[in-house]
């Protein structure tokens, strides 16, 4: 059959609240035009993230019955504990309440002010943490990932020449650890080829530096490696997996993703002397090392949802909806980040809007008209939330003005996305009528969650 279907039925549905155009303007402005601001019922297709927002299996439910809420040394701990080690072959494993805390974690252990981590791009709590540490993060994507028409199959990759003149600049010493995200969702959910993890493996050994994977959507990556790279076609998504991992000598995760579940994270790695500080810490941030800021139910629904997320037949479905949405729009003459990333699209800012200045935040143009055209919530990936100010306080823009549409695991149909098609499609055809935002509240850190704007020439 040419038709590829959801490998699942549903047996739970929870309601979607239907909204006017009138209800929508009063949200958004209540909202201070920033749709992190919004109550999320009054978001008809919520695309803001894939993280946490995905539903569980039967499965899972059954095994979150099991779980077993001991303090210490539970059931629950030796079922989460096996289903990591049995991916990800690390020694040393410790739950945390979420990626970031993985993330603090890690840097709290490890990085001294001053210290220098490469990644192939740094997600923004990741740099946030290592920023927040003294340390400075910094990006070495490859030369395709820039250039968002290249079809090019793994435009996740990490710049190996990049990252080996960062090692000659600064010096091996300085640098604590050096990291590679799968895939890569700063730059557009592209996938990174275990051959691109070799040459940086090799690389970093020559000058005994560690490497660590931000592996939050590692069993995407595996599947794009099956479909993509030669010699993979054959191994199953566990073992493409496996494989990675064992390049690498720790790993943080957020569960949130490729763990289907609603919370969760961890952080493993193989060395027992980082294994005992990230315990100490740990003890200290999320609790003792067998449960880490997690209920045994949750670590139930996490050993369970890992696999669940390496079943070849949920991945080709996965990647088939991604696909799908970006074949519809590339015929409407969409700009977007091709080809498809894992999780979500991102449509290309800078030639949608070509005449509002990054300044003007283009990408909460396109965020805040999808919203009033049909309840969609999107997230901005450009310069409010990766631009940065320079020595003299003036605003530098990012490199790419992206808009995110990321898919929760298993909640919308068919029908959900062709009403999104259709949402883009307004937005496309309206797009001479969009103008820029004023920024006027912003935090330091972070500030895309909280900043308040008033659309210009309103
Ligand atoms: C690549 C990457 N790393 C780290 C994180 C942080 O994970 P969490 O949201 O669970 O803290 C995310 C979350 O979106 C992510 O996409």
């Amino acid at each position: 059959m040419k038709t590829i279907i959801e490998p699942f039925r549903i047996k739970t549905t929870e309601p979607l609240k239907i909204t006017t155009s009138e209800e929508r303007h009063r949200a958004l402005e209540a909202a201070h035009h920033n749709v992190f601001l919004l109550d999320a019922e009054d978001c008809c297709i919520d695309l803001l993230t894939d993280s946490g927002t995905g539903a569980m299996s039967s499965q899972q439910w059954a095994a979150m019955m099991l779980g077993d809420e001991s303090y210490a040394g539970s059931r629950s701990w030796k079922r989460f504990e096996a289903a990591v080690a049995e991916i990800t072959g690390m020694e040393h494993i410790l739950p945390t309440h979420q990626g970031r805390a993985a993330e603090s974690i890690l840097v709290g252990c490890v990085v001294k002010p001053g210290d220098v981590i490469p990644n192939n791009s740094h997600f923004d709590t990741t740099r946030a943490n290592i920023e927040y540490g003294g340390g400075v993060a910094l990006n070495f994507p490859c030369s395709e990932a820039f250039d968002t028409q290249t079809p090019a199959p793994f435009k996740g990759n990490m710049d190996v020449e990049a990252l080996e003149t960062c090692i000659k600049e600064n010096g091996r010493e300085k640098i604590p650890f050096c990291l590679i995200t799968v895939t890569n969702n700063t730059g557009g959910g592209q996938p990174v080829s275990m051959a691109n993890v070799r040459a940086v493996k090799a690389l970093l050994e020559k000058y005994e530096i560690p490497l660590l994977i931000d592996a939050c959507r590692f069993a995407e990556n595996a599947y794009f490696i099956h479909e993509r790279e030669d010699g993979y076609q054959n191994r199953s998504l566990l073992e493409i997996a496996q494989e990675m991992f064992s390049l690498a000598d720790g790993a943080t995760m957020s569960c949130k993703k490729d763990g289907l579940a609603n919370i969760g994270g961890f952080l493993v790695c193989r060395d027992p002397e980082w294994a005992e500080r990230f315990r100490n810490l740990g003890i200290l941030r999320e609790g003792f090392p067998t449960y880490g800021g997690l209920a045994g139910r949750d670590l139930e629904a996490i050993a369970v949802g890992l696999m669940e997320a390496l079943d070849y037949d949920y991945q080709v479905y996965r990647h088939a909806t991604v696909e799908y949405i970006v074949k519809r729009l590339t015929a409407l003459g969409v700009p977007m980040v091709q080809p498809a990333g894992g999780h979500a699209v991102f449509l290309d800012v800078k030639r949608m809007l070509p005449d509002i200045e990054a300044t003007q935040y283009p990408g909460i143009a396109v965020v805040n008209a999808l919203y009033l055209a049909g309840g969609v919530r999107a997230v901005e990936l450009g310069t409010v939330m990766f631009g940065h100010f320079d020595e003299n306080g003036i605003e530098q823009p990012s490199p790419l003005e992206l808009v995110r549409l990321a898919f929760p695991r298993r909640v919308y149909t068919q029908s959900h996305f062709d009403y999104l098609i259709e949402v883009i499609e307004e937005v496309w055809n309206n797009k001479e009528s969009l103008s820029g935002y004023k920024m006027t509240y912003q935090s330091k850190a972070l500030r895309h969650f909280t900043c308040h704007f008033e659309p210009l020439g309103s």
